[in-house]
């Protein structure tokens, strides 16, 4: 089963692959110009460099305007001409397997790619714009706009516990009462599925799916998808959250109603492993920075202060990517905009000072020390940027650094659609195909155990039952890409 069967292909108009070459990356690329153009009618008049600056901004803006074009157009693949480090494997990639070959032609993960490494290309020709990222600023609005399930999320988190006897406010949050009996209570067990399936829906809500980011969507989805709104400081009770009785009920029934929309869940398993770990390294391949990368910041919060890690490393790419990835910039900034006093320019959130509004700065603050202690870890490897599958990862020369590190975690966690591509090799596989196959060279015994945290996106999706299929095809025809549906594969 390695190399496995046939790649995806924009080749095939029935595919969302064909769907996303034809109409949606284009809309991507024009955001670009926009961003950029907007981007130097903002420099001041006072900035030396403003005339040499304005200059590479015009040449970006024909660079990416070229680019369009070429896509539009199916033309071949090019070389890259810039001198980022990994410009010598992107091109010999290209002469070896796709001489002649373009964008509706090529894999589509690989036509994808490359959409963005061009990108890259046109900001790393220049001198004041090599590190500029075109996606920054619809990360930033739509995380914004995201306030009110953020900052929920933090009331119910971190929210002081009243003692029940002499209704003092007690130090510590509600989430460390809850896991405070320790790896086999039955609190902690409950925190884990909950917030392992918030972490899971977060994925949901990613920017290049929303061609026009609809703001009251994003918002309508996370409410949808894992709260209730009318979240109230906690009581002290015993469920999972500890919200209160009615929100806790709204909270649990929304997860509940979409537990059968994962369509392959191994949750039970990754349990399993999970609650083995003592003080173990776990790493968490990210995808999207804004609401996606907060659960899962919460969820990692989750498994330190449970103590099953006592590291976590989270890996970031070091290129803008597929819009709303997360770079190491944007997990700095993150953790800044929690706490208004280190919030950059004007405060984030709103700064007032409700008790939701102070749980989002402590956990701003904890997190922090976190990465200052270096329980937390940012990484970025080119590896994730490269045009290489996963597969790949255990042999590829330029990501043998990468693999003898990551080697040594615990558990390696996926998110989102584009990792469980790279994961399954973007390949047609019959639904039915177990996980573990499809993942080839990942699933061989030096590699630790994974899993993936996955809304579908793509027309790919393994590991269902023999039924499933078929079931789903007349709930919904678009499950494979509507993002409606999820899978989390565990292979140990
Ligand atoms: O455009 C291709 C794609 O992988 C889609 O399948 C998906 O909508 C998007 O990019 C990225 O999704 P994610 O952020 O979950 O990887
Ligand atoms: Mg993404």
């Amino acid at each position: 089963s390695h190399p496995p069967k046939t790649a995806l292909s924009g080749s095939d108009r029935d595919s969302f692959g064909y769907a996303t070459i034809q109409s949606r990356l284009p809309v991507i690329v024009s955001k670009i110009v926009d961003d950029v153009y907007r981007a130097y009618h903002r420099l001041s008049d006072a900035d030396p460099l403003k005339a040499q600056k304005e200059k590479e901004a015009k040449g970006i803006i024909e660079a990416i305007g070229g680019l369009r074009y070429e896509l539009q157009r199916d033309k071949p693949f090019r070389p890259l001409t810039d001198n980022y480090p990994d410009v010598q494997e992107w091109n010999q990639a290209l002469s070896d397997h796709y001489a002649g070959s373009s964008w509706f032609k090529a894999s589509w993960l690989f036509s994808e790619c490359y959409l963005y490494r061009r990108i890259k290309e046109a900001f790393a020709m220049t001198e004041h714009w090599r590190d500029y990222d075109p996606f920054f600023e619809q990360k930033r609005t739509v995380f914004k706009s995201s306030q009110k399930a953020v900052v929920a999320i933090a009331g119910r988190l971190m929210s002081p516990v009243r003692s029940e006897t002499t209704h003092t406010v007690e130090a510590s949050s509600s989430l460390d009462i809850l896991i405070s009996g320790g790896p086999e209570s039955k609190g902690t067990e409950e925190a884990f599925f909950e917030l392992a399936q918030v972490c899971l829906w977060g994925n949901a809500t990613d920017l290049s799916l929303l061609d026009n980011p609809d703001l009251a969507k994003v918002e309508e989805l996370q409410r949808r998808m894992m709260m209730s709104s009318n979240s109230t400081p906690a009581s002290h009770n015993s469920s999972a959250l500890s919200l209160d009785e009615g929100a806790l009920d709204g909270a649990q029934a929304e997860l509940a109603k979409h537990a059968d929309k994962i369509l392959q869940n191994d949750l039970d398993q990754l349990w399993a492993k999970v609650k083995s770990l003592r003080n173990g390294r776990i790493d968490i391949i990210l995808d999207n920075a804004g609401f996606e990368l907060y659960v899962d910041l919460v969820f990692a919060d989750y498994l330190v202060r449970a103590g099953f890690a006592k590291e976590v490393v989270f890996h970031a790419k070091n290129i803008p990517w597929f819009v709303s990835d997360v770079m190491p910039f944007d997990f700095q900034w993150t953790l800044d905009q929690l706490d208004p006093d280190t919030a950059t320019s004007e405060p984030f959130f709103d700064p007032s000072e409700s008790t939701e509004q102070l749980a989002l700065k402590d956990l701003g603050r904890k997190w922090k020390e976190y990465v200052e202690s270096g329980v937390w870890k940012v990484k970025g490897h080119n590896f994730w940027t490269s045009c290489y599958a996963f597969h790949h990862l255990p042999t590829l020369p330029s990501a043998q650094d990468l693999f003898r590190d990551t080697a040594q975690s615990d558990l390696w966690i996926f998110k989102g659609d584009l990792n469980y591509r790279k994961l399954v090799y973007d390949c047609k596989w019959p639904t039915t195909t177990p996980f573990t196959e499809a993942i080839g060279p990942l699933a061989s015994s030096e590699v630790p155990s994974l899993v993936t945290f996955r809304t579908c996106k793509a027309d790919v999706v393994v590991g269902l039952k023999a039924d499933v299929e078929e079931r789903v095809e007349k709930e919904a025809k678009d499950w494979m890409v509507s993002g409606e549906y999820a899978v989390i594969s565990f292979s140990p």
